[in-house]
């Protein structure tokens, strides 16, 4: 297949990026400056001369605190921009893969969300994303949305990195454990996103990877996978950090529709042990 891509040198968008060659595919990469997602004549006749079968749109503005005091640069490129893709991919008749996040809905659920779960965002990022949702919903009808949660991958600064870097600088660590998710691994999601890419299954998708932990959780299993055993992890709680956005305590994706066609992520746990013995720059960020 012919593939664009918008945000290829992101976290997710290089390791789709990876796969999608290394599967074979054809690739068109539409990243800034050239190709920014909030001009509308720029993206639209990127996309409609591009003659491609298929975009992806793993770009977004993605600093959830700081969407709090830039609203406008959220909901540009969060929710305009992908107006503007989705018009795109209308124009040029091809179907969307839009990256979306757990963060849609409320947290205030105790068991996981389906794709049947009615998003409630809170906090400007996650109601900006979730407008990128409904643009697409309103105007395309093949489309596929995928919600995922707590990316972490080869580039990119993320939780793994971070956390390793804190504990090597303090010797010790706190840690919120009433937040609860998924940690996934961009290429497990890269993979599943391929596999969805040659069906015709269009339609609402979570895919994360299988289970579920808390913050505190996945610390401590980042430090037990990098022998930083030692390092003492201490429990906190959300309500101890008085940070800008709201942060859904409860956020578990159940990859329900993806399962039915056979695409299922492997645990978290395997996923992070797999990402910890390739990687050598663990605290560095990619
Ligand atoms: N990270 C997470 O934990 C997480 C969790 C759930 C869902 N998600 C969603 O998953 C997707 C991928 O996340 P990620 O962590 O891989 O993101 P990322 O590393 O922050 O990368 C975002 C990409 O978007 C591009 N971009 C930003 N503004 C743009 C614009 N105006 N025009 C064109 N490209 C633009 C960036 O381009 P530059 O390279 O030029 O900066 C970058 O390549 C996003 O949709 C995000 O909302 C992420």
């Amino acid at each position: 297949m012919r593939i664009a891509i918008i945000g290829s040198r992101g976290t997710l968008g290089r390791a789709f990026s990876r796969q999608a060659h290394a599967a074979g595919h054809e690739l068109v990469y539409l990243d800034r400056p050239s190709h920014d997602l909030t001009d509308f004549d720029v993206i639209t006749r990127a996309i409609t001369e591009s003659n491609v079968d298929i975009v992806a749109h793993p770009a977004a503005y993605t600093n959830v605190d700081g969407a709090e005091s830039d609203p406008g640069a959220a909901f540009s490129v969060n929710a305009l921009g992908t107006r503007n893709v989705a018009i795109g991919c209308v124009e040029a008749g091809v179907p969307l893969i839009y990256i979306s996040t757990n963060m849609v809905f409320d947290g205030t659920k105790r068991t996981p969300y389906t794709e049947f779960d009615t998003p409630n965002p809170k906090g400007v990022y996650a109601t900006s994303k979730r407008a990128g949702e409904m643009y697409v919903e309103h105007l395309m009808s093949k489309f596929f949305i995928v919600h995922t949660s707590w990316l972490y991958g080869k580039e990119g600064d993320h939780f793994v990195h971070k956390i390793v870097r804190a504990a090597d600088t303090r010797g010790a660590v706190g840690v919120v454990a009433d937040e609860v998710s998924t940690p996934t691994y961009v290429e497990d999601l890269a993979g599943a996103l391929l596999k969805l890419v040659g069906t015709r299954l269009y339609g609402w998708y979570n895919l994360v990877n299988e289970g579920e932990c808390s913050r505190f959780d996945y610390a401590r299993e980042v430090m037990r996978l990098t022998g930083r055993d030692r390092v003492t992890v201490t429990p906190t709680a959300l309500a101890d950090y008085a940070r800008p956005a709201p942060t859904p305590p409860y956020s578990t994706l159940k990859n329900f529709v993806g399962a039915q066609a056979g695409i299922v992520l492997r645990t978290w746990q395997e996923a992070l042990a797999d990402y910890l013995s390739n990687v050598t720059n663990v605290g560095t960020a990619g």
